[in-house]
């Protein structure tokens, strides 16, 4: 629920500058629906709610047999599994004694430092390690140099074989990852062609991993179809939560508040504040428009950021996120030492109350700072309300692009960086690019 949206100081968002934009929105949500309807490029995700996930779950039952995986991938083929992994499965999972844990160790190639990638392929058993090669476009450099260098490892292991430890998933048809995998008979599964990157954590994409680590992707998926089917039932700005917060969003960013702060409150919720920072950034950062993702954590932030979201700049809109039930974890009742007598506040509190009384406690201060603030709260953090959150975001994500009339489905910023690599790196059709590069750096 969108517990409340406060206005902000001197340049207020005012309900008649949201009821103005009414038409424009249900406009832009006919457009979603429909292009999502012919399954346009892009456009769907709106239809992974529905998806058949039977052949994502049997290979999740055979990744499950492994002693860990990787995931190897970079943006969107790997930040939403970050997200779900850290959301659901518990903390320092990697750390629990392997009968508790029942699943796979789970790791992530993302960046290409060389430190992290031989640390963590020099403490696996690489004969009882699956790697999961992700990339819709199959090519995206960080992602090749970490598959190679994998590959080679497990062939070095085990020969012939390799072949067994090895999943792709990539688009349906085309990139050098498809003709790999159909040359070497390794397992493979689709990316659906109209869904990019960081639109597709819940394509195989991101549910194969979760799948393998005991998360429930059924109720993932059921979580977003509810949340689907709730937006589709509100036509009236007013009812929808993804119509009310995509206006409230635009109209903050047309005042001049160029930053969105991602603040939710909870370790568990950390990483979805650093998907949604790609889903924001690349998918309406374009043509002169957009605003700046800022990630930050409840509690933690409040001692470090707070002051200048309170008395800085009004130049951000801020979003916290707080979870109805939590696990309470009760403090002390009495401690028998006087000195800790001021303390005594805390003495049978429940932590996990602390958090929620926190999270409610910021939103105070900067609706008094007079700072814009959106308060969201979810239930629980389960599989049913992240696959709902994931999906409502997405949808806000799409329907401010419309609004700004931008295109949020393209990322042709960051195209331009993986040609300049691809030039610098040798590849082959990319010569021109060198020059441009030396151009700025010499050569
Ligand atoms: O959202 C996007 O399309 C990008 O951020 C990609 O996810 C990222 O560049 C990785 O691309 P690929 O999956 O093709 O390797």
């Amino acid at each position: 629920s969108v517990g409340a949206a406060f206005v902000g100081g001197d340049r207020p968002v005012l309900r008649e500058n949201i009821d103005d934009l009414s038409k424009m929105v249900e406009e832009a949500d006919v457009l979603l629906r429909e292009k999502g309807r012919d399954d346009v490029e892009g456009f769907g995700w709106i239809n992974l709610p529905y998806q058949d996930l039977s052949e994502t779950i049997k290979i999740g039952r055979w990744l499950s047999g492994f002693e860990a995986i990787v995931q190897i991938g970079i943006g969107g083929s790997a930040l939403g599994n970050r997200m779900l992994a850290k959301a659901l499965l518990p903390p320092f999972y990697n750390e629990l004694d392997a009968s508790v844990r029942k699943a796979p160790k789970f790791y992530l190639l993302e960046n290409p430092d060389p430190k992290t990638a031989v640390s963590l392929l020099d403490r696996l058993d690489l004969s009882k390690t699956a790697f999961i090669v992700v990339s819709k476009s199959g090519s995206t450099t960080e992602t090749a140099a970490h598959f190679l260098w994998a590959w080679q490892k497990v062939r070095e292991k085990i020969g012939e074989r390799a072949s067994d430890n090895f999943l792709i998933i990539t688009d349906p048809r085309k990139g050098i990852l498809r003709k790999f995998a159909k040359s070497t008979g390794c397992r493979s599964l689709n990316i659906p062609e109209s869904v990019g990157g960081r639109y597709s954590v819940l394509s195989s994409v991101g549910l194969a991993t979760a799948s393998a680590l005991g998360i429930n992707i059924e109720k993932l998926v059921q979580g977003a179809k509810e949340m689907d089917q709730r937006l589709v039932l509100r036509s009236h700005l007013w009812e929808n939560p993804a119509w009310l917060l995509a206006c409230i969003n635009l109209l903050h960013a047309k005042a001049g508040r160029n930053m969105a702060v991602m603040m939710p409150y909870g370790d568990d919720l950390a990483d979805f504040a650093e998907w949604f920072a790609q889903l924001w950034g690349e998918s309406l950062g374009k043509e002169g428009y957009g605003t700046t993702p800022v990630r930050a954590l409840g509690a933690i932030d409040q001692h470090s950021q707070l002051q200048l979201y309170a008395e800085g700049p009004d130049d951000k809109l801020i979003t916290i996120i707080d979870v109805k039930n939590r696990p309470l974890f009760l403090l002390p009742d009495v401690v028998d030492i006087d000195a800790l007598k001021d303390l005594e506040f805390l003495y049978g509190k429940a932590l996990g109350d602390l958090l929620s009384i926190e999270a409610r406690s910021t939103a105070s201060a900067l609706v008094k700072a007079g700072k814009p603030v959106i308060y969201l709260n979810i239930p629980e953090v389960s599989e049913r309300y992240i696959g709902a959150l994931v999906f409502f975001y997405e949808y806000v994500t799409a329907l401010v692009g419309f609004l700004m009339k931008i295109n949020p489905f393209d990322q042709p910023g960051v195209e331009q960086g993986k040609r300049y690599i691809y030039s610098l790196m040798g590849r082959r059709g990319y010569e021109e690019y060198v020059k441009e590069v030396e151009e700025y750096f010499g050569a």
